[in-house]
């Protein structure tokens, strides 16, 4: 498997085997760090990471996962380049591709991060933009592997706003590597057809499957991965979270749901995730609307407390393998070991 100078973008660019070959790189990475061997297969490289929007886990994973490999690395947060206010897309990709040997990108428009794979010579990695976050998916399904052996014939339901990044990367990873994927959300929260209609033909030749239903409980019963992403995402203007509440507030994941899946369930979110007072937003969102609808009136939203903290949670394992699967991408793209 020969991945090195390939960006990484999107989940559509790479074949099945590409995609289980990045997961299982990651799974070597970490044993390797957890006995303490040491990786640094690229030395005296090194890596810029743009991001347009906030980040705990995608940045710190860039940064421990470059460091660990022996690169260097440049964190540009929002207001730190001249991007997008007196230099074009373009022309920053000119420039960063002639410093270092890859870019990170998170941003608002996925033709952004485009362009930026187009002009600037080495591999760039999506970071999420509006569209997709591909490097979560490989994270989410190391996580998976984990705790099941396998990825084929996963029951996976995701619940929430399925049109979302997550939604959409979701759909697309299960489709690939053939899990049985059920979006469970109202109708004009469902993924785009045109995105529904590629992944249904890569299903058919990987064995999965596509569901779309409206209906919470059908949704997630006997399934083996329940998974939920925040009701509003970054970039969204905060007048949207009325109307979202509306539509969401029946499809928080919360233990009376998780007892509809199966009994080995177990419960993802890419995080962060509003379930509880100690966030300034989930604080206001609980003021604002919590008369009107009770279930988040703790500051609760996409997910109860109960479930995060309950035992069928992997939330914080799948935190981890993000930083173990976006090394696993540079190491790969960037051609330090070969398979
Ligand atoms: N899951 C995820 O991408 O988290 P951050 O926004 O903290 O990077
Ligand atoms: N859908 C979320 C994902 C965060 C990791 C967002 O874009 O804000």
């Amino acid at each position: 498997m020969n991945l090195k100078g390939r960006s990484f973008i999107t989940l559509l660019d790479f074949t099945p085997e590409e995609i289980e070959y990045l997961i299982q790189l990651s799974a070597t990475l970490k044993k390797e760090k957890e006995v303490g061997t040491p990786h640094k297969h690229l030395p005296g490289k090194n890596v810029v990471l743009l991001f347009q929007k906030d980040s705990t886990r995608t940045r710190c994973a860039f940064e421990v996962g470059a460091f660990d490999l022996g690169m260097g690395a440049t964190y540009l947060g929002p207001s730190g380049s001249q991007m997008g206010k007196k230099e074009s897309v373009k022309d920053t990709a000119r420039v960063l591709g002639r410093m270092y040997d890859g870019v990170e990108f998170r941003g608002y428009l996925h033709t952004d991060v485009e362009q930026l794979a187009e002009y600037a010579g080495v591999p760039v990695w999506n970071g999420l933009t509006d569209m997709y976050h591909p490097t979560q998916v490989l994270a989410d399904f190391l996580t998976i592997q984990e705790e099941f052996g396998t990825l084929k014939g996963i029951k996976f339901s995701y619940v929430g706003d399925a049109r979302n990044n997550m939604g959409n990367s979701l759909m697309i990873g299960c489709a690939k590597l053939g899990l049985h994927f059920t979006a469970v959300a109202p109708r004009e929260l469902w993924p785009e057809q045109s995105l529904i209609d590629v992944c249904e033909k890569l299903a058919n030749s990987s064995g999965g499957s596509l569901r779309f239903t409206e209906d919470p409980i059908v949704g997630v019963q006997d399934v083996d991965v329940v998974y939920t992403d925040v009701w509003v995402s970054m970039g969204e203007p905060k007048d949207v979270w009325h109307s979202r509440i509306k539509q969401l507030h029946s499809y928080q994941v919360d233990r009376n749901l998780m007892r509809h899946a199966s009994e080995r369930a177990i419960f993802l979110h890419c995080l962060p995730a509003f379930h509880g007072m100690d966030t300034e937003i989930g604080t206001q969102i609980a003021q604002e609307f919590g008369a009107e609808y009770p279930q988040v009136s703790e500051g609760e939203m996409e997910v109860t407390n109960e479930v995060i903290e309950s035992k069928q949670s992997r939330v914080f394992p799948e935190a981890e393998n993000r930083m173990h699967t976006i090394k696993a991408v540079m190491l790969a793209t960037l051609g330090g070991r070969d398979a």
